[in-house]
């Protein structure tokens, strides 16, 4: 019971602050490593693979500018750059958000404003196709790896009984990097992509 109790203690005191016109302020000792996309053999997007682990800290800073010269981390550059975080995002619930794709065996949800490009959705066909197609065991099954898949949480599949179907996850922080020769072939989500 003690051990629950300091578990729960410890995971409210993860938190995530939003600086004013700064970095991500990270605390509560949340773990940090490399997310990168792994690709089939048609190019498409197919899983993803845990990368380099960062050191475990209590507390840290992550670059929100995209000007740090050690990425994820924060190293002052906002300043210098006089970086303006007033980038906002919609308040709206998600399920206000989202359209309704009805499939035989499969429900999909879709809210499209959060889409950040990674394009898992793409794989035989796309989510959409196969959520219509859903009466077919294997195309059910790649439907919902695709919407599991997804890092924004646009997509999200639904049994017929209306139960999400989402991953099981402890909360951590990836730093999603697509694989070598891939960078130039996905659109940049922000504008500020390097050649
Ligand atoms: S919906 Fe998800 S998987 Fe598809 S492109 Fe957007 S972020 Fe990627
Ligand atoms: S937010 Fe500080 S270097 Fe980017």
């Amino acid at each position: 019971m003690e051990e629950s109790g300091n578990t729960s203690k410890a995971e409210n005191e993860q938190f995530i602050k939003v600086t004013e016109n700064g970095p991500y302020l990270v605390t509560g000792g949340v773990p940090l490593a490399e997310q990168i996309i792994q690709v089939d053999s048609d190019n498409e997007c197919h899983g993803w693979q845990e990368g380099k682990k960062y050191a475990e800290q209590e507390s840290y800073k992550l670059c929100r500018c995209g000007k740090s010269v050690n990425k994820p981390f924060c190293t002052g550059m906002h300043a210098v750059t006089k970086f303006k975080g007033e980038e906002t995002a919609s308040r709206k619930p998600y399920a206000e958000q989202a359209k309704t794709y009805e499939g035989p065996e499969l429900t999909l949800t879709d809210a499209e404003d959060l889409c950040a490009s990674a394009r898992f959705c793409h794989r035989a066909g796309g989510t959409w196709n196969l959520t219509e197609q859903s009466a077919d065991p294997e195309a059910r099954k790649t439907a919902i790896e695709e919407a599991c898949d997804c890092p924004s949480g646009r997509l999200v599949a639904h049994d017929n009984q209306g139960n999400a179907i989402e991953p099981k996850f402890t909360p951590s922080i990836g730093v999603g990097k697509r694989p070598a020769g891939r960078e130039r072939m996905d659109r940049c989500g922000c504008g500020v992509a390097s050649p």
